[in-house]
């Protein structure tokens, strides 16, 4: 390592990248069309190789799979869909042995309507669980308690016939939402974390983190007085109203900062980790859920790449949102798409995407890296009788339905990608490009996809400057191109991309000259004056400062 200044202080959770799996559709080792956890086993050797830090599972819980795991019926226990406990182990063991950490996905927020929890909860007023869940008196008109939306449409209310009251559920009817506040809830809820923690896994990350406190009182959500200006993505009737009651109720920070005290308890033996999943984009509400004294989730997941316009100016602005509101020492983190949204390749386009992985991979803070991004995967157009999520059912034709980015993995140029057996259905389709675009051809390609990851995956492992060094933008530069330098003591690296598919000048004649370590075309190193970079469309660059302003 070039580095003599500083000492690196950082955490593996800080330095690494974080390599999120799907289970279903990752690797299908037992031929019924659903990947699973030895499949997962035998692709641990890619991802060493890929040169990933920590594999995030999406849910492998047993679940009637109405939202393909995140609806559990028994949070400490794994879908025979996907293995056993003891193949758990041995995932958890051998990804250990392979040097990756393991995090779990763990959903707080709701159940399953077949878990005992909630059979329990609704088989009368009086059961002991009644208040595990959220139930409630209809209005005098018969008509559900309040104005609440859930998150894929329709109100938030079902009702119940057998003891006539109404329950919540942010998602799906199926999916109940629990009661927080009941402290046996909570109790019941940290024996799962313990349980996970116990069997050795690295961390959590946090289903629906925000969702978890309401308003006690119920009260309704007021209107959204601008509902069009949506951050992120558009969402119809739910975003006709502010959910300020549904969901991050302040009390929340009081339930995250008992968890982080739970995970403290085993760090020392290893550190362990607390992800949330967090749509919010006031960023310094974002930031309130570090903890004032850094004391609740060690990183609040950020979505701001996931719906951001795809110019530099619009980039930049949301790294120097994030920036500024980050409190001090708290570790930044970001995302460019996941199991729920569009492909990266798809949202910006194949020639853009490259540009994304370098900036995702050179960024100040965590990278999340989707299963399949590594190799350019787009999304899937889904028939509609292949439709498999309840989101895109309960809204048809309003493009909200998730499977298109679910699609299998692409290993291979075998009959369905080496996904699956050949003559086996997988559970959603393969995109019909896989022949050329899967790990096999990328693998022996020197400028492809997967190569520039892997090149980009390493750069970042062994340059401490680009794992923890300080972010700072650049000003002057053409307005299509997003440049700033990651330093760690000494050592600097410029980041130069540009976000358009033309040429571009970048004239930084006060840096001197540097060397190109890595272009996203992956066709040259070599020295450069950077007072005339040129940088060609859709090009990005990292570059080694030699003389320093
Ligand atoms: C967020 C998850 O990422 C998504 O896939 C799921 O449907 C909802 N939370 C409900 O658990």
């Amino acid at each position: 390592m070039e580095y003599t200044a500083q000492h690196n202080q950082a955490l593996w959770w800080q330095q690494g990248v974080i390599y999120q799996v799907y289970p279903r559709s990752f690797m299908d080792s037992n031929g019924d069309g659903i990947g699973d956890l030895q499949g997962i086993i035998a692709k641990l050797d890619y991802l060493t190789w890929l040169g990933v830090d920590a594999i995030w599972i999406s849910p492998i819980y047993p679940s009637p799979m109405i939202d393909f795991g995140y609806d559990i019926t028994n949070y400490t226990d794994i879908d025979p869909i996907f293995g056993d406990l003891a193949t758990f182990d041995s995932l958890l063991e051998q990804a250990h042995q392979h040097g990756l950490r393991v995090i779990m996905d763990y959903v707080p927020n709701h159940t399953s309507d077949q878990h005992p929890w909630f059979q329990e909860s609704r088989s009368s007023r009086a059961n002991p669980k009644r208040d595990w869940y959220v139930w409630a008196d209809p209005k005098p008109d018969g008509s559900p308690p309040n104005n609440w939306q859930g998150s894929w449409g329709g109100s938030a209310w079902e009702w119940d016939a057998t003891t006539n009251q109404y329950y919540l559920h942010s998602y799906h009817k199926t999916m109940p939402d629990l009661n927080w506040r009941n402290p046996a809830v909570k109790e019941a809820m940290f024996d799962v974390v313990r349980f996970w923690l116990d069997r050795g896994v690295d961390g959590l990350r946090i289903d629906s983190a925000q969702r978890i406190m309401k308003d006690p009182e119920l009260r309704d959500n007021p209107p959204n007085p601008s509902p069009l200006v949506t951050p992120y993505k558009s969402l119809g009737e739910y975003d006709l109203q502010l959910h300020i009651h549904d969901k991050g109720h302040p009390d929340i920070h009081t339930v995250y900062r008992e968890l982080r005290q739970l995970l403290n308890t085993y760090s020392s033996e290893s550190p362990r980790v607390a992800l949330g999943e967090m749509h919010i984009f006031d960023w310094p509400e974002w930031a309130r859920y570090y903890g004032v004294q850094l004391d609740e989730l060690h990183m609040p997941l950020n979505f701001g790449l996931v719906g951001v316009p795809w110019k530099a100016r619009t980039v930049r602005q949301l790294v120097d949102s994030v920036e500024a509101a980050l409190p001090p020492k708290a570790w930044p983190n970001y995302v460019l798409d996941n199991h729920d949204e569009t492909r990266i390749a798809s949202r910006i386009g194949p020639q853009q995407v490259r540009v994304a992985m370098m900036l995702l991979l050179t960024l100040r803070g965590t990278p999340t890296l989707y299963y399949g991004d590594e190799i350019g995967m787009h999304d899937v157009e889904i028939p509609p009788e292949y439709i498999q999520d309840p989101w895109g059912k309960n809204l048809p034709g309003r493009g909200l339905g998730r499977d298109p980015a679910r699609s299998p993995m692409q290993w291979d140029d075998s009959p369905n990608a080496g996904f699956s057996p050949p003559a086996i259905d997988p559970w959603l389709p393969i995109a019909n490009d896989y022949k050329q675009a899967n790990v096999a051809v990328q693998r022996q390609d020197r400028h492809s996809m997967l190569s520039l990851t892997r090149a980009l995956l390493q750069l970042r492992r062994t340059t401490l400057s680009l794992a923890v060094g300080s972010y700072t933008p650049i000003e002057d530069v053409p307005d299509d191109c997003f440049v700033y330098i990651r330093r760690f003591g000494k050592q600097q690296r410029l980041i130069a991309l540009n976000i358009s598919g033309d040429e571009q000048q970048v004239q930084l004649p006060k840096m001197g000259s540097g060397r190109i370590l890595v272009s996203t075309h992956l066709d040259h190193e070599k020295p450069v004056d950077l007072g005339s970079l040129l940088l060609r469309g859709d090009e990005g660059c990292i570059i080694e400062l030699v003389d320093t302003i």
